[in-house]
């Protein structure tokens, strides 16, 4: 199924169902966890985290091991099943998890908004033409001086007729600095096999 031919729900829907998750290498991304670990970003110890389209959940539940309410997010009914499955066999954490089935334009927003979002690969799959409606957005789900944490991929390869879309952080700077302030990058984070091609993890405060 072609990304255009079809709203992109069923584009994810069938490649999902179908068990197309080409992306998808079944553990939580060494970066995200080099992040806390090594780089110890000053993270709020309580926050609400947010990861839209979290796909099978591995991001997720790793926020929820941290002792964060966390909040998976996607609009593929079989990923959030999936999410569900790997959170039931998963170590539970101190931070409370759910996996929401909702479109990240349009889900009702907590009137404490989130604190830290993580964006991986999410931004990938969102046309040229949108990513202004992506970075407005995040700005309304994250609360003052919360997080907005990008890790950046792909940069090396993707194209204009994505998905992936080819990334680079000054995409991210044109849509985001109305918004935020960029107040970390690793412009190397850890990589591991099979993805070791270029990514940037930076991290976005909210004015
Ligand atoms: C490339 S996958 C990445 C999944 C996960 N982040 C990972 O790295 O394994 C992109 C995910 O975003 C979801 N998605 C795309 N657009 C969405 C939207 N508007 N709202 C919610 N989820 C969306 C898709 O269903 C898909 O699961």
């Amino acid at each position: 199924m072609e990304f255009e031919q079809k709203p992109a729900i069923e584009y994810w829907e069938h490649r999902w169902a179908n068990n197309q998750a080409s992306w998808d290498f079944g553990k939580t991304q060494i970066a995200l966890i080099q992040l806390f670990e090594e780089k110890k970003f000053q993270f709020p110890a309580k926050a609400n985290v947010l990861v839209p389209g979290c796909g099978s959940g591995y991001d997720a539940i790793y926020f929820s091991q941290l002792g964060y309410d966390t909040t998976g997010l996607d609009f593929s009914a079989s990923a959030i099943q999936k999410a569900n499955e790997l959170a039931a066999n998963s170590q539970a954490g101190p931070g409370q998890l759910q996996f929401v089935q909702a479109d990240f334009y349009k889900f009702t927003v907590p009137s404490s908004l989130y604190q830290i979002a993580y964006d991986y690969t999410f931004l990938s799959t969102v046309k040229p033409e949108d990513r202004i409606k992506w970075g407005s957005r995040y700005a309304d789900l994250i609360s003052p001086g919360g997080f907005l944490v990008t890790l950046i991929f792909p940069i090396d390869f993707g194209s204009e007729v994505g998905p992936p879309f080819q990334l680079n952080k000054e995409m991210c700077h044109q849509v985001l600095d109305p918004n935020f302030d960029l107040v970390y990058q690793d412009l190397n984070p850890n990589k591991e096999p099979p993805r070791t091609s270029t990514s940037i993890m930076a991290i976005w405060k909210r004015k």
